[in-house]
């Protein structure tokens, strides 16, 4: 039913019309005729071999020979649940903004007497399918809102920042950190050359690669775990009014990390650790709580800081702007059937509604084309938006009625616009009526390939995190460095990072990390490369850890 309400139960009652429960019932085949044995192909003879006219076999076989579909490019392991996100009655905005309906006009972040259903996946970034859970990596968290106004995706991570500043590097990036073309070695980790040697040539990596070799990259549990939307994006108000925004989930449970040690043990003994322990906590009734915070400042305050807000390789320091919650999100019911739910979930931080809108930010630009193109070699054409876990509670209509696999049986001669045939055909609508509008942002200037002057300081939050750290978080971070360049044959490389990023972020830090892996240690800050000769520049099993 379409009455424009959505709540809590809006997508089960969806899914429920789909939802099969074949248990007790009769074999049937696809097509609805009853089955007599399905342990027996059908036979010439007593002895003799199968015959083309078994439609059963040939059927069964097909539909097995065609259920795997390309796992994703990135991201590709993961697990997924259900839930509700609440926006909270009057949150705290601060002095300037009591009201966040001063800010958006997104329902979905003002009304607290609305439950909006959400399904939220989690994943690993750089491993194949069948990886380990507990690897060190990056760590997805993707939500889907079903909205009464559309889907929403607020597709981040589990980290604030990312690794690059420009969406062009990221093919770059994902061939250097995925599994070597020659061997596919190694499997789900980044201590390979080829991933450092790419980080140890881009110093904006540097940032990131400080929160990849700290406790953040090895997360206890998915449901302690926080989420960033990485980018600036904006919230439009009524009156078309925009801020910036980041949005930050927090865990109620806390932010907790396993050691090194531990995950290792875990590769062994359980890789399913963090995915079934998702499902596991549902389903014994603890249902795991997220708050949704946002960080709201505006092109004046942007202006002011030292680093840019459209480079994703920075924070926006909570010093400057604290993180405001507004709602939060439980998850309470996991997948039935996680081909159909967590597979074929897909993610496109495109998928906006009105009072939310993109910035500048050119890695967000990039991101806008990529997902619904990956999309259509993940799925082999058009239509995944029918798929059940894709399809939005609010009504669609338009003119859309063909491709591969068309759900719906669209009713009307006029599939285009505009036409004098269909009187009734689906109508435009109005900003003001919910119509979504771009916001109106004044672009001026010549068409350039470039980096802004303003995304080229790359040391300053590296220093700032590093220097934020105990000193049990230090030798973690210390450790880490000393594995993950261990594991790397070019001496070179490991010279680099140290010398060419870490030296760059802290003395202390580049030392320690020199001592552990066989590279002269920087005398001082700002040291260069030293320029020596190399008898052989990879580096022989022994001198590996
Ligand atoms: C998944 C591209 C940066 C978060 C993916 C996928 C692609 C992709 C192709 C697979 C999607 C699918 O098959 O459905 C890119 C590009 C990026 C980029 C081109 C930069 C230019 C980021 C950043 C974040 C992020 C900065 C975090 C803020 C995710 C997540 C998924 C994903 C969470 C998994 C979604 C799921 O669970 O299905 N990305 N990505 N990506 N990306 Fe990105």
């Amino acid at each position: 039913s379409h009455d424009g309400e959505v709540d809590e139960n809006s997508k089960h009652e969806q899914l429920d019309e789909v939802r099969e429960n074949s248990e007790g019932e009769e074999l049937t085949s696809d097509h609805g005729v009853k089955i007599s044995d399905t342990d027996n192909s059908l036979k010439a003879g007593e002895r003799g071999p199968t015959i083309m006219e078994d439609f059963h076999f040939r059927e069964k076989m097909t539909q097995f020979d065609h259920e795997s579909i390309p796992e994703r490019v990135v991201h590709a392991r993961g697990t997924g649940a259900h839930g509700y996100f609440q926006p909270y009655e009057d949150p705290d905005l601060g002095d300037e903004y009591n009201d966040i309906e001063e800010l958006t006009k997104a329902k979905v972040l003002t009304d607290p007497d609305q439950k909006t259903p959400v399904f939220t996946r989690f994943s690993t970034v750089v491993g194949s399918r069948g990886s380990s859970d507990t690897v060190r990596d990056v760590r997805g968290f993707a939500t889907k809102f079903y909205t009464e106004d559309g889907n929403w995706d607020l597709v981040g991570n589990n980290m604030p920042i990312f690794f690059i500043q420009d969406a062009m590097e990221f093919p770059d990036l994902v061939h250097a950190i995925k599994p070597e073309p020659d061997d596919s070695i190694p499997q789900a980790s980044a201590a390979h050359d080829t991933f450092w040697d790419f980080a140890s040539l881009k110093p904006e990596i540097t940032h990131m690669i400080m929160w990849v070799l700290s406790g953040r990259a090895l997360p206890r549990a998915y449901r302690m775990m926080q989420g960033f939307g990485v980018h600036t994006f904006r919230l439009v108000n009524e009156e078309g009014d925009s801020k910036f925004v980041k949005f930050h989930w927090t865990p109620k449970l806390g932010t907790h990390q396993l050691v090194w040690d531990e995950t290792t043990k875990l590769w062994g003994k359980s890789s399913d650790f963090n995915r079934k322990g998702l499902y596991d906590v549902i389903e014994e009734g603890y249902d795991p709580e997220w708050e949704l915070g946002v960080q709201i400042f505006d092109e004046e305050q942007a202006e002011e800081f030292d680093f840019d807000v459209l480079d994703p390789t920075k924070i926006v320091p909570e010093t400057e702007v604290p993180v405001r919650p507004i709602g939060k999100m439980v998850l309470n019911e996991t997948p039935d059937n996680f081909f159909a739910e967590v597979e074929q979930v897909a993610f496109h931080p495109g998928n906006v509604v009105p009072g939310i809108d993109f910035s500048n930010d050119p890695l967000l630009q990039g991101r806008l084309f990529s997902y619904q193109d990956t999309q259509l070699n993940r799925f082999g054409s058009a239509n995944w938006d029918e798929i059940p876990i894709n399809r939005p509670v609010a009504e669609r209509h338009n003119n859309q009625r063909a491709g591969f696999m068309r759900q719906e049986i669209n009713v009307g001669k006029a599939t285009y616009k505009p036409n004098s045939i269909d009187d009734d055909d689906p109508q435009e609508v109005p900003e003001e009526e919910g119509g979504y509008e771009h916001y109106a942002e004044k672009i001026d200037g010549k068409k350039i390939r470039n980096r802004s002057d303003s995304f080229e300081e790359h040391f300053d939050q590296a220093r700032l995190f590093w220097n934020s750290m105990s000193e049990p978080e230090k030798q973690n971070l210390v450790d880490a460095a000393h594995f993950e360049l261990g594991n790397v044959d070019r001496m070179e490389i490991r010279e680099r990072m140290v010398y060419d990023l870490f030296n760059n972020v802290d003395h202390e830090f580049a030392t320690r990390v020199a001592e552990g892996i066989g590279v002269d240690p920087p005398e001082s800050p700002g040291d260069e490369m030293p320029d020596h000769d190399r008898e052989d520049p990879s580096l022989s099993m022994e001198n590996r850890t």
